[in-house]
């Protein structure tokens, strides 16, 4: 069906069935940091569905161009740009769906919470922004440290009167895509059959997959545990390093991203999927508890002693 509604000999020869099999482009999408490794091929995703109708891409530089080559895409979506602070309220208002992949990524060497100095307050400005120009607007961060700019978010959408705990994200997909493909791998299977659970956050030792939930059950060995457990919480680095300075992950994190675009937000928090843990990962989730506190009450106390 997606593939007729941009097919243009289809379009031609019959309007009418035209008209009733094309999804409604009705999203507006602002992605905030469009200009980076991450924003350009996330922009680039959005543009190919046929549910958005205004990509608006901001950055503080460099966005006219990405813009105007992306707008020549016979997609529905109209491509729109915006450079700099002064352009920002324009490029949010009316918006529905704000990504926020905007700020500095890691070098070898280097930890996400390394990051917290520069990105703490991009990300502060820019929801500081949603919340005055889109305020129902759902908003994904991808910026790192992800366990604390999202308590960022938080708390700027708490102080400004506007926090719905259900349109806030941050996006950890990327360990899901890297869960299901190294187990997939590992196990021989059908990639797209794979669906592996990880819950925590997005760090090192807080990224837990719950490899003993993998649908379809799938049996591992302790060692492959052991083995699968670590490349997952190191596949960041594993990018950080074989980039070389030249930045971290950003064609996977894009199609992370735009596969986590959902309709309604948070729809169930599913804690099921909590129980009924091995001991390996009862154990790992509860050494991952103090880690992932102490980052959320960092990005918490950032905005607390600004205000
Ligand atoms: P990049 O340097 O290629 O791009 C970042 C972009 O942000 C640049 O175009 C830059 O001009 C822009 N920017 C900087 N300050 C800005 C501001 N104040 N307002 C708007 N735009 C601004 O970096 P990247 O590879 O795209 O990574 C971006 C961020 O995403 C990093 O923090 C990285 O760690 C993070 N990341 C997260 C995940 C995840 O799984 N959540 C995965 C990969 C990368
Ligand atoms: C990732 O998991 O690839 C990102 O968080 C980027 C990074 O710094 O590892």
């Amino acid at each position: 069906i997606l593939r007729r509604s941009y097919n243009t000999k289809a379009l031609k020869h019959s309007q009418r069935s035209y008209s009733y099999i094309q999804p409604h482009a009705s999203y507006k999408v602002a992605i905030l940091g469009a200009g980076g490794g991450i924003g350009q091929p996330l922009a680039l995703l959005v543009k190919m569905s046929p549910l958005v109708s205004a990509l608006n891409l901001y950055d503080i530089a460099n966005v006219k161009g990405v813009a105007a080559d992306l707008s020549h895409c016979n997609t529905p979506a109209q491509v729109s740009d915006f450079t700099g602070a002064s352009e920002l309220a324009n490029c949010l208002k009316g918006v529905n769906v704000v990504v926020i992949p905007a700020g500095v990524p890691r070098k070898p060497g280097m930890t996400r919470d390394d990051l917290f100095n520069i990105n703490a307050n991009i990300v502060k400005t820019l929801v500081e922004a949603v919340a005055d120009n889109c305020p129902d607007a759902f908003i994904h961060v991808i910026s790192n440290p992800v366990n604390s700019t999202v308590p960022i978010a938080a708390e700027v959408l708490k102080n400004k009167g506007v926090y719905d705990p259900k349109k806030l994200f941050g996006v950890t997909t990327l360990d899901v895509v890297r869960a299901n493909t190294f187990v997939a791998q590992k196990k021989n299977l059908k990639l797209i059959d794979v669906d592996v659970p990880v819950v925590g956050g997005h760090a090192g030792i807080t990224i837990l997959p719950l490899l003993s939930k993998t649908n379809p059950s799938v049996a591992f060995t302790d060692e492959e545990v052991q083995e699968l457990t670590v490349r997952i919480q190191n596949a960041g680095t594993e990018v950080v390093e074989a980039k070389a300075g030249a930045g971290s992950a950003t064609l996977s994190m894009a199609y992370a991203a735009a596969r986590f675009l959902g309709r309604n937000g948070v729809e169930a928090v599913i804690s099921s999927e909590l129980q009924g843990l091995t001991e390996f990962e009862q154990k790992a989730l509860e050494a991952l508890k103090p880690e992932l506190k102490a980052s959320i009450e960092k990005g918490v106390a950032f905005v607390q002693k600004q205000t």
